[in-house]
C-alpha cells in the first residue's frame, strides 16, 4: 500500500492529489490512506495536507542531514567541513572544483543521488536518490604520485571496518578497489588526483555504497552481480551513522599512513582481501594473466606468479577470482 500511495505521489510531481481520487485509486477508505499517509510521515516523507484539494509531497525526506553526519562525527579533520547535495552530477567534479578552489584536507562532498556518477575505467556508478552513500573526500598528502593508489587500499580497509562496526556484516576486498559480500559488488573506491611532475596537490577518493537498495532497485545492468546492505542485512541502515564510523576509520588509518608509510596498513588490507592467496584472472590493458596472488608491494602493486614461476607486477586490472 505505501509503495503504490509513494507511486500515486510521483506521478503527480507535487502537485496536489484529492483523497477521493487515492481512495478510488487505492481501493480504500478515505480514512485508511489517512493513517498511511501519517505513516509516511513518520518514516520522513513531507507530506502536505490542504482542505479540498488533497494531499501533495513536498520532499522524499530521503536525504543524508549534514547535521546527523555532523552530530555523530569523532574525527578532527575528515568530514569536518561538508558540502552537501540533495542531487549532483558527481561528487568527485565537486570535489576537484574545491580541491582546485584551494579547499583544505579532509573536505567531504556528500549527495543523497549522483546523476553521473563516475566509475573507473570511464564506466557509470548508479547512485539513485535516497539509497546509497555517495561521497568524496579531499586530501592533501605530501606524497609522490606514484603513491596516491595506496590510499584506495587503505580506504577499502576503512570501509570494511567500519561496514563491521555499524551494519555487524564482515565483507571482503577485492584488490584493488571493490568490497564484495557473498561475491557480489557493494562498495567501489575511485582514486583521482591533481598533482605536479614529482608532488600531489590533491587527491580525492570517491566512495560509492550500496545501502538501502531492494534487489529490484538495483540498475538492471548490475542486478547479477551487485548488492546492497539492506538486502543482505534484511533492513534498512541509518547512512548518517554509516558515513560518520567511515570518517572515523579513515581518519586513525590515515594518520598510521602519513606517520609509517603503507608497511603499517599492507598487513590490515591483507586481513580484509580475498585476492590474496587464491589463484585469480587479471586482465590488464594489454593482456589477461592466470595465476596465484601471492600478495601486495609495499606500493600496493599486486604480486601474481604466472604458471612458469613469473611474477607478474600488476598495477591496474580487472580481476577475476
Ligand atoms: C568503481 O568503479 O568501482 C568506483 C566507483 C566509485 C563511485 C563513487 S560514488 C562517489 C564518487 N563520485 C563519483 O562520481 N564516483 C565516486
Amino acid at each position: 500500500m505505501k509503495e503504490k500511495l509513494l507511486k500515486i505521489f510521483e506521478e503527480h510531481q507535487g502537485e496536489f492529489v484529492s483523497g477521493e481520487k487515492i481512495s478510488q485509486q487505492l481501493g480504500c477508505s478515505r480514512t485508511a490512506i489517512w493513517k498511511h499517509i501519517d505513516e509516511l510521515r513518520k518514516s520522513g516523507y513531507e507530506i502536505e495536507s490542504a482542505t479540498r484539494k488533497g494531499y501533495r509531497m513536498v520532499s522524499k525526506g530521503d536525504g543524508i542531514k549534514p547535521h546527523e553526519v555532523k552530530s555523530k562525527l569523532k574525527t578532527e579533520r575528515i568530514g569536518r567541513e561538508q558540502t552537501y547535495f540533495d542531487a549532483t552530477e558527481s561528487t568527485q567534479i565537486i570535489a576537484h572544483k574545491l580541491a582546485q578552489d584551494g579547499a583544505y584536507e579532509g573536505h567531504v562532498v556528500i549527495a543523497n543521488e549522483q546523476t553521473a556518477g563516475k566509475g573507473r575505467l570511464g564506466r557509470k556508478w548508479h547512485s539513485r536518490s535516497g539509497t546509497s552513500i555517495s561521497m568524496s573526500i579531499i586530501l592533501r598528502p605530501n606524497l609522490p604520485p606514484h603513491q596516491a593508489p595506496q590510499l584506495t587500499l587503505l580506504t577499502a580497509v576503512a570501509v570494511v571496518r567500519a561496514i563491521k562496526q555499524e551494519v555487524g556484516i564482515h565483507c571482503q576486498i577485492k584488490w584493488p578497489n571493490d568490497i564484495l559480500i557473498n561475491g557480489k559488488k557493494l562498495v567501489g573506491i575511485l582514486t583521482e588526483m591533481q598533482a605536479e611532475t614529482d608532488r600531489v596537490q590533491s587527491v580525492i577518493i570517491g566512495i560509492g555504497i550500496n545501502v538501502n537498495q531492494q534487489a529490484n532497485e538495483m540498475a538492471p545492468d548490475i542486478r547479477e552481480i551487485a548488492t546492497s546492505l539492506a538486502i543482505e542485512k534484511g533492513e534498512g541502515i541509518e547512512r548518517a551513522r554509516l558515513i560518520a564510523a567511515i570518517f572515523q576509520e579513515f581518519e586513525q588509518l590515515y594518520d598510521l599512513y602519513l606517520e609509517s608509510g603503507f608497511s603499517a596498513i599492507r598487513p590490515l588490507w591483507e586481513a580484509e582481501a580475498i585476492s590474496v592467496g587464491t589463484y585469480l584472472y587479471a586482465r590488464t590493458m594489454h593482456e589477461v594473466i592466470f595465476g596465484y596472488a601471492k600478495g601486495i608491494t609495499d606500493e600496493g602493486i599486486l604480486l601474481l606468479v604466472d604458471e612458469n614461476g613469473k611474477t607478474h607486477h600488476i598495477y591496474s586490472a580487472d580481476i577475476e577470482i
